[in-house]
Parts: structure tokens; sequence; C-alpha cells
């Protein structure tokens, strides 16, 4: 799968880790940035490039990573085609995909340890998006969400 990652400085060690270990379960890995440790960086600068890819199929899915995983999570979101989520546990990993189709997931560099982020970021891949009518239909209110005017 077309994996696209992403972090500020919160996130930037746990991307680095993650990354080298999804490619070395075949993933093709796109790197967003940060391509630096930056005290100083901006977590938008770094998701939003990510997002617009996952909207436009450019990669499948999404690792997006802060802090607190709270920021990103927020900036992946204001993408319309992106369904993101700051996941902790196993079963959001994969449901969020199962039901929600769910195409990124956020992470907390200061918050979850690297072995629990890669079992989480390997459940999430492995999932997939159930397709049943009423999770359909749910989504079909969200992309009606993200055509209302605001303002
Ligand atoms: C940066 O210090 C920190 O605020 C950011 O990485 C993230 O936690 C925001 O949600």
């Amino acid at each position: 799968m077309k994996v696209g990652v992403a972090a500020d400085h919160g996130g930037f060690d746990l991307k680095e880790r993650l990354r080298e270990a999804i490619a070395g379960d075949d993933h093709e890995v796109a790197d967003f940035g940060a391509y630096e440790l930056d005290p100083g960086d901006d977590y938008p600068d770094y998701v939003a490039p990510l997002a617009r890819a996952v909207a436009s199929g450019e990669v499948e899915r999404g690792i997006v990573i802060c802090g607190s995983g709270v920021g990103a999570c927020i900036a992946a979101n204001k993408t319309p085609g992106v369904r993101a989520a700051l996941v902790f546990d196993s079963f959001s990993a994969h449901q969020g995909v199962e039901d929600d189709d769910m195409n990124v997931i956020c992470l907390g560099g200061r918050v979850t340890g690297f072995e629990l982020a890669l079992d989480l970021v390997r459940i999430f891949l492995g999932a997939s998006f159930k397709g049943d009518e009423r999770f359909r239909r749910r989504l079909a209110k969200i992309s009606a969400l993200e055509k209302e005017k605001r303002g």
C-alpha cells in the first residue's frame, strides 16, 4: 500500500522510526516531512500536503504525528475527503477503518511509545472498509457536511 507520513518536531522521532518499520513491511512510504528536527516548526505545514495527497488518491492512507496528535488531527480533517482520527487502542485502529473508512491515523509522539504506535499503524493499514449500506449512508452525511457553506 502507498502510505504517507508527516510530523512536526513533537512527532519527528516517532515518524522516522515508523517510516522505517512500515517500509520494511513492504509498504511504499511517501514522507511529507519534517525532514529534520526543527523545534520551531508547525504541524499544518506537513499535515496539509499529506492530507491533500490522501484526498487526491496519491497515497491511500496517511499517518500524521505531532506531540499529542491533537493538532495534527485537527489539521488533517480540514481537507475534504480526509477522515482522520487520533487513535490509542487497537479496536479503534481497525474499527475506524471498517466502519468509518478512516484514511488517516493520528498519533501523539509524546504520548504513544514506538511499539504500541507500530502495532496501531499495522492494524490500521491491515484493515479494510466493510462498505455496509449503513456505513456508506453515514459517510454520505459527512460528505454533505463538508459541502456546507460556512460564514
Ligand atoms: C508542538 O510543541 C505541539 O504543540 C504539537 O506537536 C502538538 O502536540 C499539537 O497538538
